[in-house]
């Protein structure tokens, strides 16, 4: 998921007899499925979970283009740099997108980005991790945009109309973003070289488990879970999208030609779905907290694109300043 650890300030759920009338009377339109819109009454509760969901996702998807960023330089062809940039202006659009639906809830831009480069805010653990090779390029597209999608469909039903509208379109790019990727690592696995085929199996070998950890904790130690379903900001758990994602996974590995990194990984007859191992989740809350490979560096970019961008965005209110007068004076 984009949003890994959302907080959802609520300790237990309370039950429909427990909520004061208006309250009642929220939980009840989103049981029966309508969308909760920004004028609308909402529990200071569900706002405040929405903001930090929102704006956790919208971080990474602007932080999730310095990774492919570096690429698009050394992409193999032409054809293949033009793609790649369309796909990392998408992820820049979809940031935008996001920002305005969380700023719906009452949150200016400024203070996101205040959260994020201050360091208060998240991002996806997966996009502190570095791309090594072109074949990475590869395996983003197909693992962590895979992932992405996973996450996403769902939440083109989720109750706050302004995100859900966001999603319609996000999930209809991400699926090509995924088919990107998927087209990179089928040129190299099927018509590369042997060296081609085992730069993707490095490739997959590193990005395999960090793409496992975007469905975020074991649902046992995912505490905020229970109330953003029954606001229906979350509609699956954790553990249930990521075996999703296993089972669809594994046959186009297969059809690659790769060997997916983990010993455990089998088919239960019984259960018609992949037993497989566990993440390290040390690891997980490592990078979350900071100390993942790239996340200084990925903060450090962010922090001087914006100072970077001061001269302009003072340029643009100067502007804007002097049209006001202009007005005025008329
Ligand atoms: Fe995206
Ligand atoms: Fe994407």
């Amino acid at each position: 998921m984009y949003a890994q650890m959302v907080r959802s300030d609520a300790a237990s759920v309370r039950s429909i007899e427990e909520m004061e009338p208006r309250e009642r009377a929220f939980q009840q339109r989103i049981d029966e499925g309508q969308k909760i819109e920004p004028k609308d009454w909402m529990p200071e509760g569900y706002r405040r979970t929405l903001i930090r969901q929102i704006s956790q996702h919208a971080h990474s998807e602007i932080v999730g283009q310095l990774p492919e960023g570096n690429w698009i330089t050394r992409a193999p062809t032409l054809e293949r740099k033009a793609i790649l940039l369309a796909k990392v202006q998408d992820e820049a659009g979809h940031g935008l997108y996001l920002y305005c639906a969380a700023e719906t809830l009452g949150i200016s831009r400024d203070e996101m980005y205040d959260q994020l480069h201050s360091g208060r805010a998240k991002y996806s653990s997966i996009f502190n991790y570095p791309t090594l090779s072109w074949a990475d390029i590869g395996c983003i597209g197909w693992l962590v945009d895979g992932a992405a999608i996973m996450n996403q469909v769902p939440l083109q039903r989720c109750s706050y109309g302004p995100y859900a509208r966001a999603m319609v379109r996000i999930c209809k790019e991400e699926s090509f973003h995924q088919r990107q990727g998927y087209d990179i690592l089928v040129t190299m696995c099927r018509k590369g070289s042997d060296q081609q085929r085992a730069m993707v199996q490095n490739a997959l070998d590193r990005w395999w488990w960090p793409s496992l950890m975007m469905f975020g904790p074991p649902d046992t130690d995912s505490v905020h879970s229970a109330q953003s379903m029954a606001w229906k900001i979350k509609q699956n758990s954790n553990d249930e999208l990521r075996q999703k994602f296993v089972d669809e996974t594994v046959p186009q590995a297969k059809y690659l030609g790769l060997v997916i990194p983990d010993p455990e990984l089998a088919w239960n007859e019984e259960r018609g779905a992949h037993d497989f191992g566990e993440p390290d989740w040390n690891e997980f809350l490592a990078v979350l907290n900071g100390n993942g490979p790239c996340n200084r560096e990925r903060l450090g970019a962010r922090r001087a694109a914006w100072a970077d961008g001061a001269w302009y965005r003072e340029g643009l209110m100067a502007h804007a300043h002097k049209r006001v007068a202009g007005v005025a004076a008329e």
